[in-house]
């Protein structure tokens, strides 16, 4: 069977015992702050679980988009090692919400896996949750397992949670055995082949969670008005058994990727330790182009940061097959072309996708090649001398000299198995920070030089178009870069400068080929001076950007400011119409608000009668709403 083929049996196979089909929910969950990337098919059903939600169907089956590259479930580091590990995989699964119970999630994982797709029973073992006698007895009564393949384990294996809080329960796992080859660990002293034991000997397959609890903030478990049933059964690894290779990366999800990387790096693909960088690029890719296709995007912070990563790592495993120019995006294509029918975003986006991906190898592939080389030397230094710490300095140097990423410094002395001197790069970070203030270089307090700033195009500058949109496009007019910052001066622009006690905006300039992170925004005379992070061109060709203020960050400030309003009405109200602001501090976070009163102002002061004072209306904000 094709892997298209073996999705479609699945969702069919649930489609006749009444299961409705609901299409994966994006990979990247805007409305879930609990999660940086979807990670189990469950996600778009938690609050259905949680009892807060209802809908018109008690019963799902699809194929999910998951990434696991942060928080409870990551396996980004393994990615490439082995043969079965993904930052982006599918997960099919079927779903009772207060329906059907365990019986018949036992009794239709069994019949999908032995009876529709006739993979043999005595290859297949079970697992239940230690306590849950209910499920292990199931397996025995409701299908012909063997019943010495039945074990218990602990909450490590068999009690699912979605992260630090959430839905979870006991469950019930289906593994295959592979055969003694398929083991990766033989070399490992003292290892058994196992359920659950750690090789890719035996592998599970399907998980049958049935949720029961929740999982609160302060850690307890909390009984859930009614029981669900929560499938998951990975799909790389179904359609590597169901078409009998050894390896995910041997399906035809993959082979088409692998050829294609082949292909532009003239080197062949292998099973074995020389595949990494195949297998890693290959893996990232999927992952890049899943998430790009739902709106994420490469950046400084959060799911941004963690897809920068993805990109880099694979970007660095490129350099090993000799490829220097951007390649990633050149295997878009390919993805689309294995998974376009299923997934129809990622035809519809194809060209965004391979853009963003493009633009950011570009930027990246600058540094890179001039980094590793710079690395190998110092690893090479440091072995010699029987040292297996990178010193804080020289991880410092790769930062500064040669805009290296720390993330990924960090992770290159992993795989030499190395470690960085993490406090002695911090100092040196403090050291520049301290160097750079007292060279009076750039302190926005001071007068600013314009004669040093490069020109990139010629009009009026610094109008602020803030009041009515977050998001705007806009024309870079001068820009500087100074140590890690570039200082940007722009047409317009929806991002506030600091002022009058009030923080300026951060958030995101993007243009043709590279993302900044706005960290503040100052005012220098009349022009407004976004100031920035991120990896920028040094001559910039086409001056065109969208700048983004971070919409949370704004209208909290925007409501703090309004709170200032409040404050001064109500104190003028209780303490008298003298009552002026003298000085105030409004950020995000909080507000201070300052004032001058003849007296201590004590907890007594109450609010007189109506109509001894009256309040003057507020004075308008510079930022909306009130
Ligand atoms: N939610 C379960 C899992 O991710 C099915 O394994």
């Amino acid at each position: 069977m094709t892997s298209k083929e073996i999705r479609q049996s699945f969702i069919d196979f649930f489609k006749k015992y009444d299961h409705k089909f609901v299409p994966s929910s994006s990979v990247v969950p805007f409305d879930d702050p609990t999660l940086l990337f979807t990670n189990a098919g469950m996600n778009q059903f938690k609050n259905i679980f949680l009892g807060i939600e209802k809908r018109d169907y008690t019963r799902a089956a699809n194929t999910q988009k998951c990434i696991r590259v942060s928080g409870k479930h990551n396996d980004l580091e393994e990615v490439g090692k082995d043969t079965y590990h993904h930052t982006f995989f599918e997960m099919l699964g079927n779903w009772s919400f207060g329906d059907y119970y365990k019986k018949e999630a036992i009794a239709w994982a069994w019949e999908l896996l032995t009876d529709v797709w006739k993979l043999p029973k005595d290859k297949l073992y079970a697992t239940v949750f230690r306590e849950d006698d209910e499920a292990y007895e199931l397996w025995k009564q409701v299908t012909d397992i063997d019943p010495s393949h039945i074990s218990r384990f602990d909450e490590k294996d068999n009690f699912w949670e979605m992260g630090e809080v959430g839905p979870c329960g006991p469950c019930s796992e289906i593994h295959i055995d592979l055969g003694p080859d398929a083991c990766d660990k033989k070399h490992v002293e003292g290892h058994v082949c196992a359920v659950n034991g750690g090789c890719a000997r035996y592998i599970e397959l399907w998980n049958l969670v049935f949720i029961q609890y929740n999982r609160e903030n302060d850690g307890s478990l909390i009984e859930l008005p009614s029981k669900h049933v929560d499938t998951g059964m990975g799909f790389e690894r179904i359609v590597a058994v169901m078409q009998n290779v050894g390896s995910n990366y041997d399906t035809d999800l993959f082979t088409p990727i692998l050829a294609k990387i082949s292909e532009l790096s003239g080197k062949a693909y292998h099973d074995g330790n020389e595949g990494m960088a195949h297998r890693v690029i290959a893996d990232h890719v999927r992952a890049l182009t899943f998430a790009i296709a739902d709106g994420a995007l490469p950046s400084n912070e959060g799911r941004g940061y963690v897809l920068r990563r993805i990109l880099r790592r694979a970007a660095r495993y490129a350099r090993t097959l000799e490829l220097h120019e951007p390649v990633i995006y050149k295997l878009v294509p390919t993805i689309v072309e294995i998974m376009g029918d299923a997934f129809p975003e990622i035809k519809e986006k194809h060209q965004y996708i391979s853009m963003v991906i493009k633009s950011e190898e570009e930027s990246f592939g600058h540094t890179l090649d001039r980094g590793i080389d710079l690395f190998e030397k110092l690893v090479a230094e440091y072995k010699a001398k029987g040292v297996n710490q990178i010193s804080g300095e020289d991880a410092f140097r790769l930062y500064d000299t040669y805009g290296f990423p720390m993330d990924l410094t960090r992770l290159m002395a992993e795989e030499k198995n190395m470690t960085i001197d993490e406090a002695g790069f911090e100092r040196e970070m403090e050291l520049q920070r301290e160097r750079a203030r007292k060279a009076g270089k750039w302190d926005y307090g001071l007068d600013v030089n314009w004669d040093e700033w490069t020109k990139v195009s010629d009009g009026k500058d610094s109008e602020f178009v803030g009041y009515d949109a977050l998001e705007s496009d806009a024309t870079i007019r001068l820009f500087k870069k100074e140590m890690e910052h570039v200082y940007l001066v722009l047409d317009k622009t929806p991002f506030y400068a600091e002022s009058g006690g009030q923080v300026g905006d951060v958030g995101e300039i993007q243009g043709d080929g590279f993302v900044l992170s706005v960290e503040n925004t100052v005012k220098q005379g009349e022009k407004i001076v976004h100031i920035a992070k991120g990896d920028f061109p040094n001559s910039v060709k086409n001056p065109t950007v969208r700048a983004r203020v971070k919409r949370d960050q704004r209208m909290s400030t925007a409501r703090n400011h309004t709170a200032t309003h409040l404050l001064q009405a109500a104190l003028r109200q209780v303490l008298g119409s003298h009552v002026h602001q003298s000085g105030s501090l409004v950020t995000p976070f909080r507000l201070r608000f300052d004032l001058t009163h003849f007296e201590r102002i004590s907890p007594h002061h109450r609010r007189p009668p109506r109509g001894l004072h009256h309040t003057d209306a507020l004075s308008p904000s510079p930022l909306r709403p009130h």
